[in-house]
């Protein structure tokens, strides 16, 4: 099978040097429109998609992001990887903003999203213990290092609802219960891919210490974008080297994304 990569991020990660071929085409699913068109293209011989995950323009607010839209796009046009390049904040002194963190654990405390493909006309229930493709995540891990990027491989990211930051006490709250990053976009995504069978890996770039940190400001939407702006850089080239790493025949996911449905349908056969 042919390795196909999507990237779902910000702005400033799909502007990529080299990438060939490179246009912009809508896709159409049937849970609507995704965020934004979508940007394809190869590079080093590889397929690529891009997809601004919050539109571009920046849209979508957490909340209204179109995530069973985006990962059914990223599903229908052959897509066998998936990398969310997100900001985060962070609840460990050794995590620091600048710094990138692949993350292999989510607590998930969103309540107002869809966040399953399933429910009507078929019911599954698909295991997410290991919700990350260890396998796309090593790559991730690799490509950070080769890009000198200062980068922390596994964390756990606490997705929240938002659109507002946290309060003392949650911040509080949610590093004692373990958690490394906070963002507000990861989940459902990782929980669809899933569904979808698809690998999926979570590259969160710190760009704060959210409000529980003596010594530092609390999180506010001018420090998350100055750090992010200096980010894109870092990520564009995190996300460059993939290919490389990747390369093109992709072997079936040893950690078994690619049938995580195999053993997840509850439905009667006939109904
Ligand atoms: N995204 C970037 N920083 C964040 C924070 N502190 N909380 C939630 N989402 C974030």
């Amino acid at each position: 099978m042919a390795m196909k990569i999507g990237v779902i991020g910000g702005s400033g990660i799909y502007d990529i040097p080299g990438l060939e071929e490179a246009r912009w085409q809508a896709v159409e699913t049937p849970w609507g429109a995704p965020s934004d068109e979508v940007l394809t293209g190869r590079l080093d011989g590889i397929e690529m998609v891009f997809l601004p995950r919050h539109g571009r323009g920046h849209v979508h607010s957490p909340t209204a992001v179109p995530y069973r839209a985006n990962i059914d796009a990223l599903k229908r046009l052959g897509v066998t990887d998936v990398i969310s390049v997100s900001a985060c904040g962070s609840f460990r002194e050794e995590m620091a903003p600048g710094d990138f963190v692949v993350v292999d654990q989510f607590i998930d405390r969103t309540f107002a999203r869809e966040k399953s493909f399933f429910g009507t006309g078929g019911v599954a229930h698909v295991s997410v213990a290991h919700p990350t493709c260890a396998r796309l995540s090593a790559a991730c891990v690799s490509a950070a290092l080769d890009a000198g990027i200062t980068v922390h491989d596994g964390g756990t990211y606490l997705a929240m609802e938002g659109p507002q930051f946290s309060t003392l006490a949650e911040s509080r709250m949610y590093r004692a219960w373990g958690a490394d990053v906070i963002g507000m976009t990861n989940m459902p995504e990782a929980k669809l891919a899933r569904e979808a069978e698809l690998c999926y890996a979570s590259v969160a770039m710190v760009t704060d210490y959210d409000c529980w940190h003596p010594e530092h400001d609390n999180v506010d939407v001018a420090a998350v974008i100055a750090t992010l702006t200096g980010n894109a850089e870092k990520a564009r080239n995190l996300v460059g080297r993939l290919p490389g790493l990747l390369g093109s025949a992709r072997a079936a996911c040893p950690h078994g994304c690619d049938h995580a449905l195999e053993h997840a349908m509850i439905t009667a056969p006939d109904k």
